[in-house]
Order: structure tokens, then C-alpha cells, then sequence
């Protein structure tokens, strides 16, 4: 490797100023290149599934920005997917699946391994591709659903305010869940394995609905499944950041490091300040700008950007949104902001 990846050096720690930029959900609706070939593909999913589509997509926004790191286009849906679950996305609503009941979840351990790595082989096929495609200096990342917000739609079968039907599943059947989460956890530790072994930088789990969790379930769903994924992704490829992002974690943020062994916290647009940089002392941070912030535009962006750098960027921080980009977000907008990080000075 003779080109320097910034967002890997800073994942690992490094405090780099400016700091390097990406933006979670890069590739998506808010440029109209990526609407254009989700047309052509015909669906979402043969965007995910096909890697001539789904490399396109992830280089999009690469060329258009020069983000620091390029994101595989997949989805976290894909996992359970090739268990055999069926899934669908529809227009406007999301994703859509049967959901699955307590007495089912034991026959999906004998789901075998090789016919799901077979049904994700277009996905290492992206990661293969994508590598040779990508500017050397843009590391690649690679991820996947943490296992609580992936078992939230397999059980409620389409997104939910507040993911009650996952919450009263887990009181009712705690022992069904565990085993949804301990397989869904394996599974998705060899699916980054495979994807780093295809030229994956870095991994980022997303536990987008994690803050929505007592500190008892936390633990059982969010803590301990993640660690189990670090410690076997760690057994293969121990130099290999893995990003956590347990969104909406608040007070429970603090531990969670220390708790699953990720090497870099993914902060929510919540995190105050003051916390992420207690955060920030035991490691690289993620984050944390409004995507509304974004969507907004003029003075709310501007404020936005300085104050993320000013309480940040003095440590090891990739320069990131809370959350997702919005569809609605104007591409000057998103010209301005990769600007403001680039351009900034101490
Ligand atoms: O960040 C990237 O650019 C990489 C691609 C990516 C997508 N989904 C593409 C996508 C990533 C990393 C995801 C993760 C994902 N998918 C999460 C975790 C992160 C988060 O945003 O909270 C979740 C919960 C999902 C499940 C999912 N996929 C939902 C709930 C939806 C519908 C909501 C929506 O925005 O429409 C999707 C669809 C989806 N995944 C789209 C994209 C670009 C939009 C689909 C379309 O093109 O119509």
C-alpha cells in the first residue's frame, strides 16, 4: 500500500488534521446519478446484488466528493436474506418481511454456512471489485447490521417508531432471543471476515436501533452480541478497525468500548460534547453532525461543522454525520460541508 489511508491511521488512532470525511448513506437518493441506476437495476435489491450496479453506486459519490472513504453499497437486510428469510423493499415504505416467531428461530441455526456465503458472493465480488476501482488513498470500508437492529425487522417485518414488537419478543422469549442473536452474530462476523479477506479496510457495525434499550436488554442485545463479533472477526484479522455504532446509546455509550472491544465509537448527533471527548481519550471517534444540519444548509450547517471540529478535531476523529444523509439533502450542501472540513483551520 504506497498511498497513505487517512481514516484508517485515525481509526487507529491518530489525531489528523483536517480530519479525513465520509458521510453514512453516501450513496442513496440524494443524487440523482445513484436514482438513475436503481432505475436501470429495477429494483433495490438487484442494486445490492449485482456487482455492476453496486460498484457504481459506491463510486458515485467518491467521484462527485472525494470523500476519504468509500462505503460498500449493500444493505444490512442482506444477512438475513441469505438465512433464507424472505425480504422485499417497497416504494416509500422500507423494507418488508414475514415476521418471524419464537419457535422458528431454532430450525435458522441449521441453516447452512456455505449456501449463505453463497448467496452473499455478489457482495465479496463488490469488495473485490471496488478495491482495485477505488483511489488508493480512499480506504474501503466494509459492514453489516449489528445483530439487535437486524433481528428488530426480521421480527417486526418492517422499520417501527420505537421497535416495540422486538422489545416485547425479547421479555417474552428471552431464550429464543439469544439464540436469534448469538446466530445472527456468528453469521455476521464471518460475513466482515470474508469481506475484509475481499479487501475490506475497516468494518462498521450499525446498531442504528440501539438507543432504544433499557441498560438490562442493552447488555443481552447490544453489548454482548457485538462483543462475540469483535473477538471472532479479531481471531482472523486482529489489525482490522472495527467501527461501532450503537446509535441513540446516550449514558450507555461510556462502556461500550471497553465492553465489545470496537476500535472506533460511531457518536450520534445526541452526544454532547463534553462526553464524546471522554469518549475520544480511550480512542477514535465517528461522527457527529445533524444530518438536518445538512439538509439545512447556510448558517445551520456552518455552526454545525465548527462545532464538531472545535470540540473534536483536536483528537482522533473521522469527520461524519449522526446519522444518515437525508434524500432531500442538496448537493451544494453536501459540496459546502466537505469544503468547511477541508479548508478548516485551527
Ligand atoms: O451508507 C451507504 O451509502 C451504504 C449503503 C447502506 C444502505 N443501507 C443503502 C440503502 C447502508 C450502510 C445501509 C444500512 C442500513 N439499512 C441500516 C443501518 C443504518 C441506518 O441507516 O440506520 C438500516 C436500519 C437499514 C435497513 C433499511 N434499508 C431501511 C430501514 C431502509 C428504508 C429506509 C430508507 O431510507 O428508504 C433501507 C433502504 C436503503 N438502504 C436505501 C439505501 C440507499 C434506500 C432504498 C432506495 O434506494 O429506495
Amino acid at each position: 500500500m504506497a498511498e497513505r489511508r487517512i481514516v484508517l491511521d485515525v481509526l487507529k488512532g491518530e489525531a489528523v488534521f483536517p480530519p479525513p470525511i465520509w458521510m453514512m448513506r453516501q450513496a442513496g437518493r440524494y443524487l440523482p446519478e445513484y436514482r438513475a441506476t436503481r432505475a436501470e437495476a429495477g429494483s433495490f435489491l438487484d442494486l445490492c446484488y449485482n456487482p455492476d450496479f453496486a460498484v457504481e453506486v459506491t463510486l458515485q459519490p467518491i467521484r462527485r466528493f472525494g470523500f476519504d472513504a468509500s462505503i460498500l453499497f449493500s444493505d444490512i437486510l442482506v444477512v438475513p436474506h441469505a438465512l433464507g428469510r424472505d425480504l422485499r423493499f417497497e416504494e416509500g415504505r422500507g423494507p418488508l418481511m414475514t415476521p418471524i416467531m419464537a419457535d422458528e428461530v431454532a430450525r435458522l441455526t441449521d441453516t447452512d454456512p456455505s449456501a449463505f456465503h453463497g448467496k452473499l458472493e455478489p457482495v465479496y465480488e463488490t469488495v473485490r471489485r471496488l478495491r482495485k476501482e477505488l483511489p488508493g488513498e480512499t480506504t474501503l470500508l466494509g459492514f453489516c447490521g449489528a445483530p439487535w437492529t437486524v433481528a428488530t425487522y426480521m421480527i417486526a417485518g418492517h422499520g417501527t417508531p420505537d421497535q416495540a414488537p422486538a422489545r416485547l419478543f425479547a421479555y417474552a422469549s428471552r431464550e429464543a432471543m439469544t439464540v436469534l442473536l448469538g446466530l445472527l452474530a456468528e453469521r455476521s462476523a464471518d460475513y466482515l471476515i470474508r469481506q475484509i479477506e475481499a479487501g475490506a479496510d475497516a468494518v462498521q457495525i450499525f446498531d442504528s436501533w440501539a438507543g432504544v434499550l433499557d441498560e438490562d436488554l442493552f447488555e443481552l442485545c447490544c453489548i454482548e452480541p457485538v462483543r462475540r463479533m469483535v473477538e471472532r472477526v479479531r481471531a482472523v484479522y486482529p489489525e482490522t478497525p472495527i467501527i461501532g455504532f450503537p446509535r441513540g446509546a446516550g449514558g450507555l455509550y461510556d462502556d461500550y468500548r471497553r465492553k465489545t472491544g470496537v476500535t472506533a465509537l460511531g457518536l450520534d448527533w445526541s452526544v454532547p460534547f463534553s462526553q464524546a471527548r471522554r469518549l475520544q481519550a480511550e480512542g477514535a471517534v465517528q461522527g457527529n453532525l445533524d444530518p438536518l444540519r445538512l439538509q439545512a444548509g447556510g448558517a445551520a450547517l456552518a455552526d454545525g461543522v465548527g462545532a464538531v471540529l472545535r470540540g473534536l478535531a483536536d483528537g482522533p476523529l473521522v469527520f461524519n454525520l449522526g446519522h444518515g444523509v437525508t434524500p432531500q439533502t442538496p448537493i451544494a450542501h453536501v459540496e459546502k460541508m466537505v469544503a468547511l472540513v477541508k479548508e478548516a483551520s485551527r
